[in-house]
C-alpha cells in the first residue's frame, strides 16, 4: 500500500435486490477492519460502500411487484444500510448509483470519452444472458448455456456503444508487471495476465438499448440508450469521491475489495477505463475467496444461504467479525458452518481473551479491593527485575513485537494470521498468570509487591490486547476497556505513537461487567455415526449463549484451540426431518464404494464415541476414524470384511486423519454396521 497519510478502502457496491448475505458482509467487513485500523494509526481514513441499483433484474423486480424501479430501490436498500449498522461498519459514505450526482459524473465521463472518439458505435450480434446482462462469444457458449450462471440465454442482435477497451491491452499487462501489488494475492495476478497474455482484448459494449432496458443511466449522446450497468457501477469508486469527499484527496484507492468473481470487472474493465479518462489506476485490487456453507455452493435454490443478521442474533456481531476473518486466509475460500462458528466463539474467545478479562478482574477485585494495583515501574526494568520475572519480560516482548508488525499485517491484509497471533498472546498471559500462581501469593503478606505486579501486568496486558483487537472486535475493545475502568476514545488515532508500557493507571476503578463473550452452548451435534464427522443441525438452535462459569481465584485453564472443525458431513447425515434431495446415478457413481477388511481396532483417548481402525484394501491400507464406538468395542471388529467409501477427502477427527468412511445403519445412535454374506476380497468394489 502507499505511504501517504491517506487510505481510501472500497467495497463492491452491492445489487440493491439482493437478500444480504455472507458474501456481502464478508468484504464489507474485511473493509471495515482496515479502516478502522489505519484511523487508530491517524491516518485520514475515506471508507465507501454503497449499492448497485441499475440493470435488467431491478427493472424485471419493480415490473413484478408493480412499483416504479426507484421506489422499488427505496424500498431495499435499508436491507443493507441496517445491517451495516447492526455490523457495527464504519463506512464514511454510503453510495447508490441512482444517485444524482453519481448519475451525472457517468455521464460525464461518457461524453468525454464519446469527444475523444474512445466510444463508438456498432453492431453487435451475440448471445446474451439476461441473468448475469452480458453478452458472451460463440466459443464462451456451450448448450445454449451461459457459461456463467448456466442459466438460457438469447441470441441478440442489436447497435451499441462500445468503449475501445482493447487498444489498452498491452498497457494494462505493463502495468500489472510493474506493479506488483496491483492485483492481488499473486494467483489472481497470475491469473489475470495469463488471460490478457493469452487472449485477444476486445472492445466493452457500454449501452443497452433504451427498447430492451430503460432503468440506467442514460447515455448523454444518444437518447435511446442506457449505460451498461457495470460501467455505471465502477465509476462510483471516483463519482463517490467527487461530490462525497474530494477527488484528489482520497484517489487513487489504496484498496478495492472484491470477491474473485468479480475480478475480471475490476482488473480489466475498470483499469482501462480509468486510463481513458487519463486517472491514476488503483494501487490494488484484492480478490478474496468465497464461502461455501457445510461444503456446499451457497444458493437461494439450495435454501442454504446464510444470513448474517441471523449469525449476529445468535452469536454476536463481533463474534461474526472475528470468525469471517479468523477462520480462513483472505483470498482462499472456507466453509462456513455454525458448528465452527460456535466452536471458534468458545475456544478463541470465550475461553481466550474474555476468559483473562473475567480472572484478571476478579483477583483485582478480591486481592486489591477492586483498584488496578500501583507498581514500581523504575524497580520493573531493573536488571533483578527482569531476573525474577522473566515471564513478564517474555510477555511484554512479545506484544511488542507484534505491535511491530500491525502494519505489515494489515497491508497485506493478513487477517487471520494476525488474529492467530492475538489469540497466542492472551495464552501467554495466561501462562503468566498461572506460572505466578497469584491465588497462593495473595495468602503470604511477604509477597504482596510480587502479586500486585502479576495482577498489573495481566491488567497491562489486557489493555493493549484490546486496542490490538480494536479493528475487528470494536464494541469488545470498548467493554473491555470500560471494564478495565478507563476510558478510550477508539475514533482518536490511539496508535499513531509507539504504545508505552506502564500507562494504564495504577488506582484505577475497575467495572467488572458481564463476561466478553459467554460460552456458547454447543449442541451435541448429531455426529455422523458413518464418518465420526459432525452433522449440521438443519435448524441449529443449539448454540445459544449460557452464563460464563462463575469467575475463580483459580487459575482458569489454557484452553487449547480445538482442531479445525471437521470437514463437513455429506448429504447422509442430513436431520431425519429434512427430505433429502434425489440424486442421479451419475452423483451416485462418483462415490466409491470398497470392501474393507479390519486389521486393528482401538478408542480414540477422551472419546466415546470414536475408534480409529486400520483397514486393508488388498492392495493398501487405510485408517478410518468412525463413530461407532459406542455400539462396538473395538476387538469384536478386527477380521470383519465391510463397507468403506473410499474416496472420501481425508479428514481430521480429533486431530487424527481418517481416510474414508465406514458404512452403517441407524441415525445419531449406530445399530449395524454394513458387512457381507459372503467372504469377499478386501478392496473388491461395492456398488
Ligand atoms: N454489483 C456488483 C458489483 C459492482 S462493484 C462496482 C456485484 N454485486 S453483488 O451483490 O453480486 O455482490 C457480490 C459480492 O459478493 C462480490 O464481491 C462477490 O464476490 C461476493 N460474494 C457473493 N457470494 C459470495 C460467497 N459465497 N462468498 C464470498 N463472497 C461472495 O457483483
Amino acid at each position: 500500500m502507499n505511504k501517504r497519510d491517506t487510505f481510501y478502502i472500497t467495497t463492491p457496491i452491492y445489487y440493491v435486490n439482493d437478500v444480504p448475505h455472507i458474501g456481502h458482509a464478508y468484504t464489507t467487513v474485511a473493509a471495515d477492519v482496515l479502516a478502522r485500523y489505519w484511523r487508530l494509526r491517524g491516518r485520514d481514513v475515506f471508507f465507501l460502500t454503497g449499492l448497485d441499483e441499475h440493470g435488467q433484474k431491478v427493472q424485471q423486480a419493480a415490473a413484478k411487484a408493480g412499483i416504479d424501479p426507484q421506489a422499488h430501490c427505496d424500498r431495499l436498500a435499508p436491507q443493507f444500510t441496517n445491517l451495516w449498522q447492526r455490523l457495527n461498519i464504519s463506512n464514511d459514505a454510503f453510495i447508490r448509483t441512482t444517485d444524482k450526482q453519481h448519475q451525472a459524473v457517468v455521464q460525464r465521463y461518457l461524453q468525454q470519452l464519446y469527444d475523444k472518439q474512445l466510444i463508438y458505435k456498432a453492431d453487435y450480434t451475440g448471445w446474451y444472458c439476461t441473468y448475469d446482462e452480458r453478452f458472451w462469444t460463440e466459443k464462451d457458449v456451450a448448450d445454449g448455456l451461459c457459461p456463467d450462471c448456466k442459466r438460457s440465454i438469447e441470441r441478440l442482435s442489436e447497435h451499441n456503444y462500445f468503449f475501445k477497451m482493447g487498444q489498452y491491452q498491452e498497457r494494462l499487462i505493463d502495468h500489472i508487471r510493474t506493479h506488483e501489488d496491483f492485483i492481488r494475492p499473486v494467483s489472481r495476478r497470475n491469473e489475470v495476465l495469463g488471460f490478457l497474455q493469452t487472449q485477444k482484448l476486445g472492445d466493452l459494449s457500454i449501452s443497452r438499448p433504451k427498447s430492451r432496458l430503460s432503468w440506467g443511466i442514460e447515455l448523454p449522446f444518444d437518447k435511446d440508450y442506457v449505460t451498461y450497468v457495470w460501467f455505471d457501477a465502477l465509476v462510483n469508486y471516483v463519482s463517490a469521491l467527487e461530490y462525497k469527499s474530494g477527488l484528489e484527496r482520497f484517489w487513487p484507492a489504496n484498496a478495492h475489495l472484491v470477491g474473485k468473481d468479480i475480478l475480471t470487472t475490476h482488473a480489466v474493465y475498470w483499469s482501462t477505463m480509468l486510463m481513458a479518462l487519463e486517472r491514476p489506476l488503483p494501487h490494488s485490487i484484492f480478490a478474496h475467496g468465497w464461502w461455501t456453507v457445510d461444503g456446499e455452493k451457497m444458493s437461494k435454490s439450495r435454501g442454504n444461504v446464510v444470513d448474517p443478521n441471523a449469525m449476529i442474533d445468535q452469536f454476536g456481531a463481533d463474534a461474526f467479525r472475528y470468525f469471517l476473518l479468523r477462520e480462513v486466509p483472505f483470498g482462499q475460500d472456507g466453509d462456513f458452518s455454525e458448528q465452527a462458528l460456535a466452536r471458534r466463539v468458545n475456544s478463541d474467545l470465550a475461553n481466550g481473551i474474555g476468559n483473562l478479562l473475567s480472572r484478571t478482574l476478579t483477583m483485582i477485585e478480591r486481592n486489591c479491593s477492586g483498584s488496578i494495583p500501583t507498581v514500581p515501574t523504575d524497580y520493573l526494568d531493573s536488571e533483578a527485575a527482569r531476573a525474577k520475572y522473566p515471564l513478564l519480560v517474555h510477555v511484554k516482548e512479545s506484544l511488542r513485537t507484534l505491535e511491530d508488525c500491525l502494519d505489515e499485517s494489515y497491508e497485506s491484509l493478513a487477517f487471520n494470521n494476525l488474529l492467530l497471533h492475538i489469540t497466542s498472546r492472551v495464552s501467554e498471559v495466561d501462562t503468566f498468570i498461572d506460572k505466578h500462581e497469584p491465588w497462593k501469593l495473595a495468602k503470604d503478606p511477604d509477597k504482596r509487591d510480587e502479586l500486585e505486579i502479576v495482577l498489573y501486568t495481566a491488567a497491562e496486558c489486557l489493555r493493549i490486547l484490546g486496542l490490538y483487537v480494536y479493528p475487528v472486535m470494536p464494541s469488545t475493545a470498548k467493554n473491555l476497556a470500560e471494564q478495565l475502568g478507563i476510558s478510550l476514545d477508539f475514533n482518536s488515532p490511539l496508535l499513531r505513537q509507539k504504545i508505552t508500557w506502564g500507562s494504564l493507571p495504577g488506582g484505577t476503578k475497575i467495572r467488572k461487567g458481564n463476561a466478553l463473550f459467554p460460552r456458547i452452548a454447543v449442541a451435541e451435534a448429531a455426529t455422523n455415526i458413518l464418518t465420526g464427522h459432525e452433522a449440521k443441525l438443519s435448524k441449529p438452535q443449539g448454540a445459544k449463549p449460557v452464563s460464563e462459569t462463575p469467575a475463580s481465584p483459580q487459575p482458569a485453564p489454557v484452553t487449547p484451540s480445538p482442531a479445525a472443525a471437521p470437514s463437513p458431513a455429506p448429504a447422509t447425515a442430513a436431520p431425519a426431518a429434512a427430505q433429502p434431495a434425489q440424486i442421479g446415478i451419475d452423483d451416485f457413481m462418483k462415490i466409491q464404494l470398497k470392501a474393507a477388511k479390519v486389521l486393528s481396532a482401538e478408542r480414540v483417548p477422551k472419546s466415546e464415541k470414536l475408534l480409529k481402525l486400520q483397514v486393508s484394501l488388498g492392495s493398501e491400507q487405510r485408517q478410518i476414524v468412525a463413530g461407532i464406538g459406542k455400539k462396538y468395542e473395538p476387538e469384536t471388529l478386527i477380521g470383519k470384511t465391510i463397507v468403506i467409501v473410499a474416496n472420501l477427502k481425508p479428514a481430521k477427527l480429533m486431530g487424527i486423519e481418517s481416510q474414508g468412511m465406514v458404512l452403517a445403519a441407524g441415525d445419531s445412535e449406530v445399530r449395524g454396521l454394513a458387512t457381507f454374506i459372503e467372504d469377499v476380497e478386501p478392496g473388491t468394489k461395492v456398488k
